[in-house]
């Protein structure tokens, strides 16, 4: 099986999680678009979605899926997204689709996350995936310099084929982290966290995936 239909087997299975008449926390990236593809056959079952992203909220509306602003939403069934790397625990690393504010934001009201990903994405220690984190612009410099002191090598990420940094749908820029071996992905969470200039970091550990849906050679399995 090709990657994109290990992608496409976890997005199918990911519709037994959505709950009839309720609305749907909606994530970014290919994953999440081929769930989008599949919510759109039983869009009349529910009652609508919050999307992570400007990207996310366009597909969603092209399928005629309602989309509401999170801040009329006072409950949420369940989010369902991908992630660039998963450990056992469920905590991730998330943003490389430039997404992560919006993700957690979303994700924080659900009542259950459910991830999405296929089993390429399953690590044992997180970090071989440079860490998202997402800035107020003027704290660029400020921010990757205690980065750097956390062990790991921050890069500004640009807007493709430019010099000109990368600029995400909050207006603010993206620092990848390579370098980082993730052995206490809670305590690096709030280390970043605190870090004036952050708008948010991409390590959902505190809050990570209630459930993982795996795509593999051998089917979906299911971790929680
Ligand atoms: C978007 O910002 C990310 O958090 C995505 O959820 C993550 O990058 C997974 O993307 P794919 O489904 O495209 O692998």
């Amino acid at each position: 099986m090709t990657q994109d239909e290990l992608k496409q087997a976890v997005a199918r299975a990911a519709i037994d999680y959505v709950v009839e008449g309720e609305i749907i926390g909606v994530g970014t990236g290919s994953t999440a678009n081929f769930f989008i593809d599949e919510l759109a056959k039983i869009k009349d079952r529910i009652k609508g979605t919050v999307a992570s992203s400007e990207a996310t909220a366009s597909r969603l509306r092209g399928h005629g899926i309602p989309v509401f602003d999170l801040n009329d939403v006072e409950s949420m069934a369940v989010y369902i997204d991908g992630a660039d790397e998963i450990n056992a625990q469920g905590a991730m690393i998330k943003g490389g689709g430039a997404a992560l504010t919006r993700e957690k934001i979303v994700a924080s009201v659900a009542k259950k996350f459910v991830c999405i990903a296929d089993g390429s994405k399953l690590v044992e220690t997180l970090g071989a995936f440079a860490l998202p984190v997402e800035v107020i612009p003027m704290a660029r410099a400020s921010v990757m310099r205690q980065l750097a002191a956390l062990g790991g090598q921050p890069k500004l990420r640009l807007k493709a084929g430019t010099d000109q940094p990368f600029i995400t749908d909050n207006g603010g820029e993206l620092i990848d982290v390579a370098g980082l071996k993730i052995t206490d992905p809670v305590a690096l969470e709030e280390n970043i966290n605190q870090i004036v200039g952050v708008i948010a970091v991409g390590l959902f550990a505190k809050a990570g995936a209630d459930v993982c849906l795996l795509g593999t050679a051998d089917g979906v399995k299911i971790l929680s």
